[in-house]
């Protein structure tokens, strides 16, 4: 079958999905879906921010330039949705949504207790290109923790509007 052309937004839109994760820049959290894998050696990870959330202006206040990112599981999609759309500028999203926070040990950030998966990561770049709608910041992790029973189907994709489940393992 021949291919239509589309426009380049919605060749965007045609991506699979991304990892939900609850990034955590200080004392407050924001869920995140620009989310990437940036290199296995050593271990990066990064994070797009758009520069109007209150995460972003923490990030630029904050002495220590660092983030965890916590892997959310399905049965936490309420508290993705509450910290994907209050502001920590009028709220306290630890409070409201009763996750608790953990003391990292690398970093200055806090750990979400109940996500099942938690990265320490230090900011070691930031990408910020004119006229682009996020702020990249890459970070290396630095100390990583994983609940024992941590399943890889637990975690959400989403994009663009509708959150996914992990599919099967495809086994050839
Ligand atoms: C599923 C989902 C994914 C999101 N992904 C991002 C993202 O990658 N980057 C971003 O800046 N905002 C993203 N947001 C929006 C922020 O989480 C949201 O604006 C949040 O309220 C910002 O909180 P803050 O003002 O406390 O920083 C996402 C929201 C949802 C629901």
């Amino acid at each position: 079958m021949n291919k239509i052309e589309i426009s380049p937004k919605e060749g965007l839109l045609t991506l699979p999905g991304f990892p939900v994760i609850l990034v955590c820049i200080g004392n407050n959290i924001l869920t995140v879906a620009a989310f990437s894998f940036f290199s296995f050696d050593p271990p990066m990870v990064m994070i797009g921010i758009v520069p109007n959330r209150y995460s972003f202006s923490l990030m630029k206040e904050r002495k220590s330039k660092d983030f965890s990112v916590n892997i959310p599981s399905r049965n936490q999609l309420k508290h993705v949705k509450f910290c994907g759309s209050k502001s920590g500028r009028t709220v306290n999203k630890f409070k409201e949504t009763g996750l608790t926070p953990q003391k990292a040990t690398q970093i200055t950030s806090s750990l979400i207790k109940e996500c099942p998966v938690s990265l320490e990561c230090e900011v070691v770049h930031t990408i910020q290109l004119e006229n682009t709608t996020h702020v990249w910041f890459v970070g290396k992790i630095v100390k990583a923790h994983k609940r024992e029973d941590y399943d890889r189907m637990q975690p959400m994709l989403y994009w663009p509007q509708e959150y996914r489940k992990i599919g099967e393992v495809i086994k050839e």
